[in-house]
């Protein structure tokens, strides 16, 4: 029977190191060598299959995804976030998934992008305010920047006013530190006994349970101003007051308290950190693109008379925005690489697949495959035109998946890069400040290396705003 291509073990081992330095480099060159679908050991240890190759990456996430679950890298983030919609499976996935997608639907993200433009301009108001006491141009950590202001963006629409600014910051450090040991006990497991004996596992369960509790302290001040609100009051927009509304389609019930928090968890989680590595490669690329920041700051400008603030219905008269958010997603897909395991035997064009198989579906290989885009290392945001030629290969361009597990969050995350964006080039010139684009830095999402970036006012667009 077929097999795909094998990559001899003794080199994944002797290239191990480089591999945890540059697993991008180092998968692009095993791709570029065997062909876009490898058998590999992942680290050295691991065996994995890898691809950029369209028609597998639909049939393990769509045609068959039956046969497909997430691995243990997904699913041993259950212990510190909780069973949610990221990291459960099967029937009650599915349950939970139809209870919680109608709160993503465009016309309830018309009510959210209040609060999203909010958050950003409270960011866009903070750079203004340091840009009046320099000399004009603030030099700022970009990374640092969208950090703060997408997780702003998604506390905010989750929780409404039920967080205080304190607690909001809290979250935020809890939630990367909890982050950041879960990504060192996956990236170096030699290092688990390690974590063990220094008691690490036993702080970052405290910090989970205190994180819960916030949360928790949260609901209760939200359902508090529910009650004590006069009659007649409308129900507050955010997310939180649309999954405590939410029935269960089987018995009408009501989700429970510890769902509730588990899914909340997963909310900020997923849709945190991707939505900040995305607004900061597209800043990142509008600063070396000056022609492109200007298509958009004319578009802006045209669009978006000086005082008029963006709403949600203007967007679809701004699509350069949403090209440019879509070529950064291209070029810098921050979810660069999905995990899934065989649950049973499977095929795929005659090759045999063994129950237990562990598939790299790499959404970096498939989004920058020469064979599938011309000029495929360009930053061209016209390729997403409506109509352009060629469009997009079918299952070759996947920012948010694909197939029944597509991210329930990716309108919400096109309008928050959208509506960040405009707000930002409106005001702010972005210039780079070293000479080329930041290195690439893949964690659990494909982060920019050391990105510093001036802003200075625009002429012409700012000052009457
Ligand atoms: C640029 C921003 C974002 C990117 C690139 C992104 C990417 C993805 C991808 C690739 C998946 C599928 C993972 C898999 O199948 O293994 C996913 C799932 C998910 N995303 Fe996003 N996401 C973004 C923003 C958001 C936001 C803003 C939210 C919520 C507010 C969110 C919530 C979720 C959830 C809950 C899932 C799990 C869905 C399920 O399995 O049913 N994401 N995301």
């Amino acid at each position: 029977m077929k097999n795909w291509p094998q990559v001899p073990r003794i080199i994944t081992l002797r290239s191990s190191l480089k591999s945890a330095r540059d697993p991008i480099g180092t998968l692009n060159q095993a791709l570029a060598h065997y062909g876009d679908t490898v058998r590999l050991y992942l680290g050295g240890v691991r065996p994995s299959v890898v691809t950029r190759d369209p028609a597998l990456v639909q049939h393990v996430l769509q045609k068959n995804h039956r046969r497909y679950h997430k691995s243990d890298l997904t699913h041993g983030l259950l212990r510190y976030l909780g069973r949610g919609l990221l990291t459960n499976e099967g029937a009650d996935w599915l349950r939970q998934r139809r209870l919680i997608q109608p709160g993503f639907h465009r016309q309830r993200l018309a009510g959210l992008t209040r609060l999203m433009r909010q958050a950003a301009d409270e960011w866009v108001a903070s750079v203004e305010a340091q840009l009046a006491e320099s000399k004009g141009v603030v030099e700022l950590d970009a990374h640092a920047a969208t950090t703060r202001v997408a997780f702003c963006i998604v506390a905010r629409s989750v929780f409404g006013d039920s967080l205080a600014d304190s607690e909001l910051a809290q979250l935020s450090d809890w939630l990367t530190a909890i982050q950041a040991f879960y990504i060192s006990t996956i990236r170096q497991p030699y290092l688990r006994p390690w974590h063990w004996a220094r008691g690490n596992y036993g702080r970052h369960d405290r910090l989970a349970t205190r994180l819960r509790e916030l949360v928790r302290g949260a609901i209760g001040r939200h359902q508090a101003a529910l009650a004590a609100a006069p009659a007649g009051t409308p129900p507050p927009d955010d997310l939180l007051q649309m999954l405590l509304d939410a029935r269960y389609e089987d018995d009408g019930a009501a989700m429970s308290e510890n769902q509730l928090l588990d899914e909340l968890n997963i909310l900020l989680v997923a849709g945190h950190e991707t939505s900040a590595n995305a607004l900061a490669w597209a800043f990142a690329l509008l600063a070396h693109h000056p022609a492109a920041q200007q298509q958009l700051a004319h578009e802006i400008a045209r669009e978006l008379p000086a005082g008029r603030e963006v709403e949600f219905e203007d967007l679809p008269r701004l699509p350069y925005a949403l090209q440019v958010v879509q070529e950064t997603l291209r070029l810098y897909p921050p979810a660069w690489i999905m995990d899934r395991v065989a649950t049973e035997p499977d095929e795929f064009q005659g090759v045999a697949i063994a129950q237990g198989t562990l598939f790299s579906l790499y959404l970096y290989g498939l989004h920058h495959h020469p064979g599938l885009w011309p000029e495929a290392e360009q930053f061209r945001p016209e390729r997403f035109a409506p109509g352009a030629v060629p469009a997009p290969p079918t299952y070759a361009y996947l920012p948010f998946g694909g197939g029944p597990r597509l991210c329930v969050g990716n309108q919400f995350a096109l309008t928050e890069l959208q509506l960040v964006l405009i707000q930002a080039v409106r005001r702010f010139e972005i210039n780079p400040v070293g000479p080329g684009l930041p290195g690439l830095s893949p964690l659990i999402t494909l982060r920019p290396g050391e990105l510093r970036l001036r802003f200075s006012r625009r002429e012409g667009v700012g000052e009457s705003q």
